[in-house]
């Protein structure tokens, strides 16, 4: 255990690391970081959908930053694929809007009142390296996972998210995350695009094979994050999407549709055989 510490230190990097969200990290005229003593109004909050708000934007802390290090362990696989520029920089950029998104939500928890460190298991985990497979193969595996199922699945949250978040500085972090999302997932479904008609017959079988792996793991993993349970009443589902905090029922129907219109049609197109690894995946 250790202790994940998101605020901006003091030290000579501090310059560096606020021209970053000034420039190259910047989509919009918005700055979504919290402003100097800006707070929500907890006053006018049921305490339990601010409970459940701080629950939810802590562990969404913890999961984007931990997202960061997603990004920084597809770099030596992209070199290893022999991956043009524009690709390596952009991982690293989505690494750094991984981190960010993390002190977006850490902010949060403190304008809320609340603590923005957490502790927390800090260990990190290497990506898969897909034994037998080429170095362009495991690349594509991964940035698959990544981009078409996991940032996918996110992009839909995030805009489901950003119609409903109504506290201003909420809405100022989804809108901000939603944006990062979806070119995560762009990345993603572009690399892709660009690797399968390199692949010889026998790695579209494994891959094809691999794919029900990889939906049985992105299906649990997403559940977990959405435990089936209902908001204890109305009042406290609107209270609790204005802080960002989602309607586990309706986000679980969302990512089912989201494989269903979304993932599956353009995996197919891709010319993998999607559909039947959704249907199999349970059998793997
Ligand atoms: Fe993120
Ligand atoms: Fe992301």
């Amino acid at each position: 255990m250790g202790v994940l510490d998101l605020s901006v230190g003091v030290g000579p990097m501090r310059a560096e690391h606020q021209r970053l969200l000034r420039t190259t990290l910047r989509r919009g005229d918005n700055t979504p970081e919290r402003r100097p003593d800006e707070e929500v109004d907890v006053a006018s909050y049921d305490p339990a959908a601010l409970g459940a708000a701080h629950r939810v934007w802590r562990r969404r802390a913890f999961n984007e930053h931990q997202s960061a290090m997603v990004f920084t362990g597809l770099l030596p696989q992209l070199v290893e694929a022999e991956a043009t520029l524009d690709v390596k920089t952009t991982v690293l950029r989505m690494a750094m809007d991984e981190l960010r998104h993390g002190a977006l939500c850490a902010g949060i928890v403190e304008a809320m009142g609340g603590e923005g460190s957490l502790s927390a298991d800090l260990r990190t985990r290497p990506l898969p390296d897909h034994p037998g497979c080429t170095p362009l193969e495991r690349a594509m595996r991964n940035a698959l996972f990544i981009g078409c199922l996991a940032e996918t699945v996110a992009v839909a949250f995030t805009a489901e998210e950003r119609e409903q978040t109504s506290e201003p500085l909420m809405r100022r972090a989804i809108e901000q995350i939603s944006a990062d999302e979806s070119l995560h997932a762009r990345f993603g479904w572009a690399f892709v695009t660009e690797a399968a008609p390199e692949l010889d017959d026998d790695a579209r079988v494994r891959t094809n094979t691999w794919l029900r792996t990889a939906f049985r793991y992105l299906e649990r993993e997403e559940m977990l994050e959405v435990p089936d349970v209902r908001p204890p009443s109305d009042e406290l589902r609107e209270q609790g999407l204005a802080l960002g905090v989602c309607d586990n029922g309706a986000t679980r129907a969302l990512f089912y549709d989201t494989i269903r219109e979304a993932i599956l049609p353009g995996l197919e197109a891709l010319g993998f055989a999607a559909h039947e690894a959704w249907r199999q995946r349970l059998a793997a």
